[in-house]
């Protein structure tokens, strides 16, 4: 696919680095171009940099990855978008980051929706921090990061999902555009967890299935309770026989 990205900063650069290593040709900008330059130099042969104004033109998928403020006027400075797929993945933080800008009522990828008409804007990513988006998939069955992607536009989410999946991540449908309400929050409890309560950087929230054999397994543990308990010395309770 043929992926432009707006912005050579964390995002931007880590989008370029899996986009290319997954086979996509990349396209990339940034408010000065010599930045983008050395972005696409340092990626590779797959990436390489144009002016704000050729971006559009040379991308079916458009990555916003610039702060949330700035985010309408880079795509509008982009060239022309009708028809294409944005993908918005702003936290739009207050500017002293205690928190989100916009909330309850819309979201950050509604109010873009609202002001690029004609373009399609699916939300998706905002719950990767950058150094997980810029390391390579996990290997050896490990558990794929989940990437979690909202729109109203069946096409570009199909899409999107698919260029998820590309760069190794498991694509989580999360319904229409207006859940970005949702998704942006998120973002902000994984900011939380990964810089107020120290757990890092390496980490994503993931939306996990209670198989029903792990739910039967647990059953199971517990109707063989009492039996156990009669060979342990625990003085716990809890893993004693009931009275009863
Ligand atoms: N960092 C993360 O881990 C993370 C995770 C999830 C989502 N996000 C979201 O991703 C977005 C980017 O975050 P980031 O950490 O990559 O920020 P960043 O490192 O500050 O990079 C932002 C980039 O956007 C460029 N830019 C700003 N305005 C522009 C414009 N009008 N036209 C072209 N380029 C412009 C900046 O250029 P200059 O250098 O000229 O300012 C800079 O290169 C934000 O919306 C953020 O909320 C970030």
């Amino acid at each position: 696919m043929r992926v432009g990205i707006i912005g050579a900063g964390n995002m931007g650069s880590a989008f370029a680095r899996r986009l290319s290593a997954a086979g996509h040709d990349v396209v990339i900008t940034n408010r000065d171009v010599e930045d983008a330059r050395k972005v696409a130099s340092a990626v590779g042969s797959k990436a390489r940099a144009v002016p704000n104004e050729q971006l559009a033109e040379n991308a079916e998928v458009v990555i916003a990855a610039t702060p949330f403020p700035n985010q309408v006027d880079a795509l509008r400075a982009s060239g022309p978008l009708d028809g294409k797929t944005i993908v918005e993945i702003s936290n739009p933080m207050t500017e002293d980051m205690s928190g989100l800008a916009v909330g309850l009522t819309t979201s950050a990828a509604e109010e873009v929706a609202n002001a690029i008409r004609g373009a399609r804007v699916v939300k998706a990513f905002n719950t990767v921090f950058a150094q997980v988006l810029g390391s390579p998939p996990p290997s050896g069955g490990a558990a794929k990061v989940q990437v979690f992607y909202a729109g109203d536009d069946d096409e570009a989410k199909r899409t999107v999902r698919s260029l998820i999946e590309s760069m190794g991540f498991e694509a989580v449908d999360a319904g229409p555009l207006s859940n970005a309400r949702y998704l942006e929050p998120l973002g902000m409890l994984n900011i939380y967890f990964g810089y107020v309560a120290k757990m890092g950087t390496d980490i994503a929230p993931a939306v996990r299935k209670v198989s029903q054999p792990e739910m039967g397994a647990r059953a199971d543990q517990t109707a063989r309770e009492p039996a156990r308990a009669e060979r342990t010395t625990s003085r716990d309770p809890e893993d004693r026989p009931s009275a009863g």
